[in-house]
């Protein structure tokens, strides 16, 4: 059985006062769900979240990271420092870090490499732009985004990897991909590992959707078979929101 999760990307959203709101709600209205739940607060928010949750069974990943320990990189968060302050998981490969700070498959895949030598898991982002859509490329180009950063691991460093299939054009816009589009992809993703890696680690890997989940749309997205939770951006602001959909799975 794979592990199902309900991920919160806040992105740059909530100063500490808010996150410390939120994440009490969180704690308070949790079910008991045999979903893993996890938080992404922004960096400067990241240690008070790991101390707000300490007896929760929510986990914190931060947003993004640098692949070096420490240096001269302005700016800058290593996996050391993140994994000081307890935070163990990262996500990495999101496409506003593609589109808007430029961060390529070959940047990505350092990253990567720093994050799984560090033993932290991965949520690794990736998906299509419309215009791949509209002229139907997008399975080629997620199966290049998969091949360029993910074929090269070692079998062993799957199990610190999780999906997540975000369409570009399905992320902050309100438009979703439909359940049939989600699973259709995932089912894609799926078959392109276990070819390109083996059966077994296709089987066990989560693969997250995200893209304008809602609680309206979360538990017809969650039924397929290949998509194994979400990763949620806007509706992860809101308590019940969040909860509500924890609850779809
Ligand atoms: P929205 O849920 O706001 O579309 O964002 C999705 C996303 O980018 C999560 O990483």
């Amino acid at each position: 059985m794979r592990t199902q999760i309900v991920a919160g990307n806040w992105k740059m959203n909530k100063n500490l006062a808010e996150t410390e709101t939120l994440l009490s709600e969180l704690a308070a209205k949790l079910p008991d769900t045999k979903a893993e739940v996890i938080v992404a607060p922004t960096f400067v928010n990241l240690a008070s979240a790991v101390k707000a949750l300490d007896a929760s069974d929510i986990q914190v990943a931060a947003q993004n990271m640098h692949f070096e320990s420490n240096g001269a990189f302005t700016g800058e968060i290593s996996a050391d420092m993140l994994l000081n302050i307890g935070v163990d998981t990262v996500i990495l490969g999101h496409s506003e870090r593609r589109s808007i700070f430029g961060e390529d498959d070959a940047l990505l895949l350092k990253k990567v490499e720093t994050a799984l030598a560090k033993n932290m898991k991965v949520i690794f982002c990736f998906g299509e732009e419309l215009e791949d859509r509209k002229t139907e490329k997008h399975f080629e180009v997620v199966a290049s985004q998969l091949k360029n950063v993910l074929f090269g691991l070692a079998p062993e460093q799957w199990s610190k990897i999780i999906l997540a299939y975000e369409p570009v054009w399905a992320i902050g816009t309100g438009e979703t991909a439909s359940p049939e589009q989600a699973q259709e992809m995932h089912a894609f993703i799926r078959k392109t590992i276990a070819d390109a890696v083996t059966p077994t680690i296709a089987e066990n890997v989560t693969i997250l959707y995200g893209g304008s989940v809602k609680p309206a749309n979360a538990k017809d997205i969650f039924s397929k078979p290949d998509v194994d939770g979400g990763l949620i951006g806007g509706a992860s602001l809101k308590s019940d929101d969040f909860i509500a959909i924890v609850n779809a799975i």
